[in-house]
């Protein structure tokens, strides 16, 4: 059209920012936190020693593991006032939306701490690892119409969360321990990602000094859309709409339907053009899991496991360089262990709140400056408004 800005496109430049915190090679399938690859960490760590790694930058020593998770489990109750949050909300409201509200509101708990201070910025973070899986299982509870449930501090981190989703008044749940460690991992597998859309809307929101536990709330949001973290929830949507092998091709057809926008959920990635590191890790648990609940021939295992062979031999995936995300197998688990749908990106925020925690800190420890994307004006260029 007349008159619109043209630009030179090499003026287009990505905002990149700078960290320390962890590395992709998205060609390569790699994926390191300060150094350590994902796949030693989910073998050897667990979720708390990542949390103490992902902010400090090194492994803790025994003492140092020792005290961090001793402060964490003095704080995994939350004021008594938070409860009162949770009634404002419909019985059927998405627990996403019930948690970015609270999670935004531990704002309000929080407010006379001084964030240019570490020390300060250290009670934010204890209180976030500490709080999140307890706000995560009331949202729970708050959906299904059950008491909340009080954490066990003699419970380990993913223990504590599965009493805290799963025990009722009138009987605690039985934890199995294939199940703890499995849930332990997802944590891990989810903890961080760099700057995918959730930490960058955090940095963002953190660089104009906002308050730490708003700017976890700014994460929730941005996580919540199926393109990203929501992304589990809808694998599983589509798994239960496939509803069997049979009509497998029918979805892959569609996926290739130029016309059409739907895609395969759980597959493709901005940065992975190979495998997501974290999705084959995440295919062994899922096969650990089912096997230990002898749900091993659960259809919708079949189902995935026969779209990741077609996605792995398919032309139009291969050039697409279309490959399972950590998003494609983690629901199934979830759904084995006994989580609904709902939740799964509830579990999702629980998990990557060290990562924005890790990113937000990174930033404020130093000096920074308020985020401020530019754009490509392509609209008119001035023109006088007509005269009468
Ligand atoms: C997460 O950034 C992160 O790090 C995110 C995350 C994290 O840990 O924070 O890893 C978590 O968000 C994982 C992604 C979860 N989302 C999904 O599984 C939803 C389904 N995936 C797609 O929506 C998509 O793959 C994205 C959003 C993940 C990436 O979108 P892009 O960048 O547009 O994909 P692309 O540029 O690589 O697409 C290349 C081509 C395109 O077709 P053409 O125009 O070249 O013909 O592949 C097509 C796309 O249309 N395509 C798909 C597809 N994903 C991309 N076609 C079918 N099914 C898909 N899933």
């Amino acid at each position: 059209a007349q008159g619109l800005f043209t630009y030179d496109p090499g003026f287009v430049s990505t905002a990149a920012c700078e960290s320390k915190i962890t590395y992709i090679d998205g060609e390569n399938g790699v994926l390191l936190h300060r150094g350590y690859p994902i796949e030693q960490l989910a073998e050897s760590s667990d979720y708390l020693e990542l949390c103490y790694l992902l902010v400090r930058g090194e492994l803790p020593t025994e003492e140092q593991s020792n005290e961090y998770r001793q402060t964490v489990s003095q704080h995994t109750m939350v004021h008594d006032q938070m409860t009162h949050f949770f009634n404002g909300f419909r019985r059927d409201a998405h627990p996403m939306a019930i948690m970015c509200g609270v999670v935004g509101a531990l704002s309000a708990f929080y407010h006379d701490k001084d964030f240019s201070d570490q020390e300060h910025r250290d009670i934010a973070m204890f209180r976030l690892v500490a709080k999140m899986p307890t706000v995560a299982a009331m949202c729970y509870k708050y959906t299904m119409g059950q008491p909340f449930v009080y954490p066990k501090n003699e419970l380990n981190y993913a223990e504590n969360f599965l009493h805290m989703m799963f025990s009722t008044p009138c009987g605690d749940y039985e934890i199995n321990p294939v199940i703890a460690e499995a849930m332990d991992k997802i944590f891990m597998l989810h903890a961080d990602h760099e700057q995918n859309a959730s930490t960058s809307t955090v940095r963002l929101a953190g660089s104009t000094g906002a308050n730490p536990f708003a700017c976890m709330a700014s994460g929730i949001a941005a996580l919540w859309g199926p393109a990203h973290g929501g992304a589990n929830e809808a694998v599983l949507t589509m798994l239960e709409e496939i509803g069997d092998i049979e009509h497998i091709d029918e979805f892959v057809a569609k996926a290739k339907d130029k016309e059409d926008p739907f895609r395969l959920m759980g597959f493709g990635h901005r940065v992975y053009k190979n495998f997501d590191p974290r999705a084959k890790v995440m295919r062994q648990t899922c096969d650990e899991v089912l096997e230990a609940l002898g749900l091993e021939n659960d259809p919708l295992l079949k189902i995935a496991k026969r779209l990741e062979q077609i996605a792995l031999e398919d032309e139009y995936f291969i050039k697409r360089k279309l490959y399972p995300n950590v998003d494609f197998y983690s629901g199934i688990i979830l759904r084995a262990i006994g989580i609904p749908v709902s939740m799964f990106t509830v579990i999702f925020a629980m998990s990557r709140t060290i990562g924005w925690f890790a990113h937000w800190n990174e930033m404020v420890s130093e000096d920074y400056r308020i985020g401020r994307p530019r754009q490509l004006y392509t609209g008119y260029t001035k023109r006088d408004y007509p005269t009468k």
